[in-house]
């Protein structure tokens, strides 16, 4: 199994070496969101097989892009280990910049396309600007995983035709998360990904507590629950599907 989107870059971790060697063969990719989490997504990657990264400014750290932020993406981009540029995209839960927001995804967007890299979308309350920009900047080609998808199923087919793949997490397994559990049921097993968004949105039975890459397992159970189909496949298929989306060796 493969955890397609954490955070193990934030300072919850001071027992990082039992989170990550609980994985065992498993892989795991960091996000990153903002200069000092890109350059530990660097330390990370570099320090255990295991784990891979993805770099990027997040729609809610863009007030502190510095002249580096993105030369330092770009210089990290062509590392093999480092596997998309995200997690990027709009959020305008806050009243925040939506245009300046747009201006430092599109310019993501680009490098995306210039490196031939896959995208780590976050969208929140923002699903048609997101869908506009994409088909306007994205190169075909590249590949997203729209992490944390909380569209709907109508969004989600329009997103498939834009080369998407979806990250479900620990909010499948709670009992009000009804949006999320339709996009399980309807939604093709090939477009789905596993991630937990470590070290927030634990799963139950650990919901409220800190999250950790290990509990994808839960998420895996839920989904093969919601689809009846033998947790084994879910697994498979999910493992396969990342490998896919994100070039992994
Ligand atoms: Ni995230």
């Amino acid at each position: 199994m493969i955890d397609t989107h954490c955070h193990l870059t934030l300072k919850d971790y001071p027992d990082i070496n039992e989170v990550i060697n609980k994985m065992g063969n498993n892989k795991i990719i960091v996000n990153g969101t903002n200069d000092e989490e890109n350059k530990r997504v660097i330390e990370l990657i570099n320090k255990y097989p295991n784990v891979y990264g993805a770099i990027g400014i997040h729609p809610e750290e863009i007030d502190k892009i510095t002249t580096n932020s993105f030369k330092y993406i770009e210089e990290n981009i062509n590392n093999s280990k480092i596997v998309a540029i995200g997690e990027i995209g709009l959020d305008y839960y806050y009243e925040t910049d939506k245009e300046k927001q747009k201006e430092i995804f599109i310019k993501q967007i680009e490098l995306a396309n210039r490196y031939n890299k896959t995208v780590v979308i976050h969208s929140r309350d923002a699903i048609k600007d997101t869908i506009d920009i994409l088909n306007k900047h994205k190169n075909k080609n590249i590949k997203l995983d729209i992490h944390c998808y909380a569209g709907s199923v109508e969004s989600a087919k329009e997103l498939i035709k834009l080369n998407s793949m979806f990250g479900i997490g620990g909010i499948v397994t709670f009992k009000n998360s009804k949006n999320i559990k339709q996009i399980v049921e309807e939604i093709d097993l090939k477009y789905l990904l596993l991630e937990t968004d470590s070290p927030y949105l634990s799963p139950e039975p650990y919901r409220g507590k800190r999250n950790e890459p290990y509990n994808i397992l839960y998420v895996a159970q839920k989904i093969a629950e919601i689809k009846s189909l033998p947790l084994e496949e879910v697994l498979k298929v999910t493992t396969e599907n990342a490998i896919r989306q994100f070039d992994l060796d």
